[in-house]
């Protein structure tokens, strides 16, 4: 289910045929990214938290941004108009411009897993 759930994903964000698609993603390259710093030291962490089945704070508002984990919080990654809303804020934010579609299927790789 989850991962019919990715698939579906990936190919809308990349326009890409499903199976070749889902060849190309994988979740480790997912959690580099989770990872990497972008501007000014921003992290996807800095909001999210380090842990991704606790919840996590807006480093610039303070509200509580709950769990990332989908097994701990079933309605993430459920809604593919909020993930990219969300991909394409959080991006800009972030790394200071939007995630390529590769970046955003590695990423949902990792974070369906979690
Ligand atoms: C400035 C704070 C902030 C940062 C930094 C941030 N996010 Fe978010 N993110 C949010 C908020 C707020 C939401 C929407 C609230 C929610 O889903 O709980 C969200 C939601 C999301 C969603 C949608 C989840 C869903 O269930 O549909 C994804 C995917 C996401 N973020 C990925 C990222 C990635 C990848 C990074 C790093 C490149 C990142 N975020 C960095 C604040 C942030």
């Amino acid at each position: 289910m989850k991962r019919r759930l990715i698939l579906i994903s990936l190919t809308a964000l990349s326009g890409a045929p499903v199976l070749a698609a889902g060849t190309g993603f994988n979740a480790p390259e997912g959690k580099v990214l989770w990872g990497r710093t972008g501007q000014e030291g921003r992290l996807c962490a800095d909001c999210h938290g380090s842990e991704l089945k606790a919840p996590g704070k807006h480093v610039k508002t303070g509200k509580r941004i709950e769990a990332m984990a989908p097994s701990v919080n079933p309605g993430r990654l459920a809604d593919l108009k909020k993930v990219e809303k969300w991909f394409k804020r959080n991006c800009e934010w972030t790394w200071g411009r939007e995630c390529t579609a590769q970046e955003k299927g590695h990423l949902l790789a990792w974070l369906s897993q979690q």
